[in-house]
């Protein structure tokens, strides 16, 4: 294991994934964990990530300098740069001199352990208002810029290692390069972590966990739940029982994906529920985005507790007891609730629309060290079809939140085909990995005026909302080429009825959110 050390703002969860993409397995953990916990963990090398604190404010985040004297390799980037530089001995100095965004670096060792084969001109993404003007005794200085004379020292034979810069991101160049000259040349470590590791690993940890007992499972149809079953059907069999609940707000297709497809890939059962009506009752009236979440969240419970209530009675009925919950909970999940220390404050997090807290159920979290990309890759490994593997992020409220106004059979069914054939176009112009997502959104409660045939026509406009992003935390509108959008557009106002005018969203988030409601 690589260690991340935690400085707060999102660079760790950053690192933690260039680590693993390099094949090491990297986990992240708080500074504020004592030293000699870290060191407990046996890790084979530690990284001390960037932070938004500067060492000189009271109450910074500090490091025992224990950490660079047990002999494990030592990477800072940016704040962890120059606290290893402040702890030992080296000179940081508030200069007033900051330099933030891309900047020109110029290295001078190329044949150093971090820098080989780089050019000695390159630029690196820098956020930082302190700089380092002296190293620490024994490091050789690597790199400067302009205004940091010391932007990246080495100590070869303490294997400690620093850059000014933060290399995790995209928009530091060769950043990757240098972390895997760290990780393979400064650590020694080889890069042999894959997903067909974890897959073994999980598969053995779950029969462990759940023995000869019984498991259930709420499938989405997003990725993520449908991974978490798939290993655990691997693991324990038909001792896992899928609950499928079909809310009649879903896209064209997705809930027969659920039934064939996935259910031809991984053999598992399922039971699926056909709760449509039961919710566009719920939700007949309202046009409240609010309300809709909650209404939607609310009849979820009821319709997956009475399908788990009725599967833990068959099962008893048997003889046998349901004792198991699987979920899909991820890395940023565990992360982001409890500083991925283990199991202290870690939320009930559910991907299925909302879980009771009074579950009598043990949970099962087969993917709670995985980023997403790395969830695609084990389902990929599972077998799973490319359809649900690549899928897209879909909100669990479906397209109930896509429908601006109130909820009918007949908006959905407009909406639905709106959808499909945005999806079409974009799969067909190669663009779905481009693009983060796509939602469709139907005006309801608006009408304009249009002209089709020789005749006048007061329809509703169609919105295409698509955006890049990381991570959904901010997003940019995509630039689709012109030809897409035109195709989409003259085949949705041709092929939907009632809708005469398609209009593109060019918004970033912030301000507005990636869906309408
Ligand atoms: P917003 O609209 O907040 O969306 O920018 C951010 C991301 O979250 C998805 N989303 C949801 N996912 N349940 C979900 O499982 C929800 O209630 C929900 N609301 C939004 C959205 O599609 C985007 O990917």
């Amino acid at each position: 294991t690589v260690l991340v050390v935690d400085f707060g703002a999102q660079y760790a969860q950053l690192i933690a994934r260039r680590v693993r993409e390099a094949r090491v397995y990297s986990e992240i953990v708080p500074s504020s964990m004592p030293v000699a916990e870290m060191l407990a963990k046996n890790p084979k090398a530690i990284i001390l990530s960037g932070g938004p604190s500067s060492v000189y404010e009271e109450g910074a985040p500090q490091l025992d300098r224990a950490i660079f004297e047990a002999g494990v390799p030592v990477f800072g980037m940016c704040y962890g740069f120059q606290l290893m530089a402040k702890t030992l001995g080296g000179t940081v100095d508030n200069t007033g001199a900051r330099e933030y965004g891309r900047t020109p670096l110029t290295v001078s060792r190329t044949g150093s352990t971090l820098f080989e084969g780089v050019p000695a001109q390159h630029s690196v993404w820098m956020s930082h208002g302190d700089a380092c003007s002296a190293a620490p005794e024994g490091f050789t200085v690597t790199a400067s810029t302009d205004v940091v004379p010391v932007a990246a020292f080495e100590n070869d034979e303490a294997r400690l290692y620093g850059v000014q810069y933060h290399p995790e991101v995209l928009h530091s160049d060769h950043g990757q390069q240098i972390l895997e000259h760290f990780l393979y040349r400064g650590a020694g470590i080889a890069p042999t972590w894959t997903t067909g590791s974890v897959v073994e690993e999980q598969i053995a940890l779950i029969r462990e966990q759940v023995g000869n007992k019984r498991a259930i499972c709420g499938l989405s149809g997003g990725v993520d739940s449908a991974v978490a079953a798939a290993l655990v059907n691997k693991a324990i069999g038909d001792r896992l029982t899928c609950v499928y609940v079909d809310h009649g707000l879903m896209r064209k297709g997705e809930t027969e994906q659920v039934e064939k497809d996935f259910v031809a890939a991984t053999g598992v059962q399922l039971k699926v529920v056909d709760a449509s009506e039961r919710f566009l009752n719920a939700l007949k009236g309202v046009t409240d985005p609010e309300e809709k979440r909650k209404i939607i969240g609310r009849e979820f419970i009821r319709v997956f507790e009475q399908a788990q209530a009725e599967i833990v009675a068959e099962a008893g009925a048997h003889g046998e007891s349901v004792d198991f919950l699987v979920q899909g909970t991820l890395y940023p999940d565990v992360v982001e609730s409890g500083g991925g220390t283990g199991t202290a404050n870690i939320k009930s997090h559910h991907n299925v629309g909302g879980l009771p807290e009074d579950l009598q159920f043990q949970l099962v979290e087969p993917l709670r060290k995985l980023f997403k990309d790395e969830v695609r890759m084990v389902g990929q490994e599972l077998g799973l079809p490319e359809e649900i593997v690549q899928r897209q992020p879909f909100p669990g409220p479906g397209l109930g939140i896509r429908i601006v106004g109130e909820v009918t059979k007949e908006r959905l069914d407009l909406l639905r085909d709106a959808d499909a054939i945005a999806r079409e176009e974009l799969t067909a112009a190669g663009l779905d990995r481009e693009i983060w997502q796509c939602p469709v959104v139907l005006l309801a409660d608006v009408r304009s005026v249009g002209v089709q045939g020789d005749g006048r026509t007061y329809g509703h406009p169609i919105v295409l909302r698509p955006v890049s992003s990381e991570d959904a935390m901010t997003a940019d509108w995509s630039r689709l080429p012109y030809d897409v959008l035109a195709r989409i557009s003259t085949r949705i106002t041709n092929e939907v009825r009632d809708v005469n005018r398609v209009v593109v969203d060019v918004t970033s988030k912030p301000p507005g959110t990636i869906e309408w409601e």
